[in-house]
């Protein structure tokens, strides 16, 4: 069955090599549409996102970051607030309400043609403290995952990592009647 929507959740991979080639402001502003349609806990929403274009800052990324070499025109930082949140209860879930709005930019780049790649930060406190100094996030602010955004430089093949073993019926062991 065709369907974009999947198809574009298939397509969507890792890129961690980009065209020397800017991202349109508007297109950055579409990925920020796309995370804020995202469901919340009680529709807290306590995202906040840094966009950073600015080539000193990319450059500091790449250079402080083990795991966040990449050469992106632009990232994205998704942040947690939960002092955002109205109601106690649903400050708890913050990093569910950023994994998900995160998950959104993925899939909307996608579907933009853009590349992404997402380096996690929290909860690795050497991380999260070299992002802090970088952007300059106070301490109520926790930076939960970067976003790489960019034109691809590599393709990489649409798939799914399907597999029939995670998945029980009705009970946790019990199986798909084949
Ligand atoms: C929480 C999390 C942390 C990740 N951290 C990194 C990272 O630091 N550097 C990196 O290159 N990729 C990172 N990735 C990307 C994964 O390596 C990638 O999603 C995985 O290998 C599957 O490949 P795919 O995204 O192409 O489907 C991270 C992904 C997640 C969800």
């Amino acid at each position: 069955m065709q369907n974009l929507i999947l198809d574009t959740i298939f397509q969507r991979r890792s890129i961690r090599k980009y065209a020397d080639q800017p991202v349109e402001p508007e297109k950055l502003d579409l990925l920020l549409k796309a995370a804020m349609a995202s469901p919340t806990a009680m529709n807290c929403k306590p995202w906040e996102f840094v966009v950073v274009t600015d080539p000193e800052k990319l450059a500091q990324f790449r250079k402080r970051l083990i795991f966040g070499n990449r050469n992106a025109p632009a990232a994205i930082v998704v942040c947690g607030n939960p002092s955002l949140s109205a109601n106690p209860a649903a400050r708890l879930f913050w990093q569910q309400d950023c994994s998900l709005a995160g998950e959104n930019i993925l899939i909307a780049a996608a579907g933009l043609g853009l590349g992404t790649v997402w380096i996690g930060i929290h909860p690795v406190s050497e991380f999260v403290r070299v992002v802090r100094e970088i952007i300059g996030l106070p301490k109520h602010v926790k930076p939960l995952g970067l976003i790489y955004v960019g034109y691809p430089a590599e393709e990489k093949p649409a798939r799914t990592q399907y597999d029939e073993k995670r998945v029980h019926m009705e009970a946790y062991g019990k199986k798909k009647a084949s």
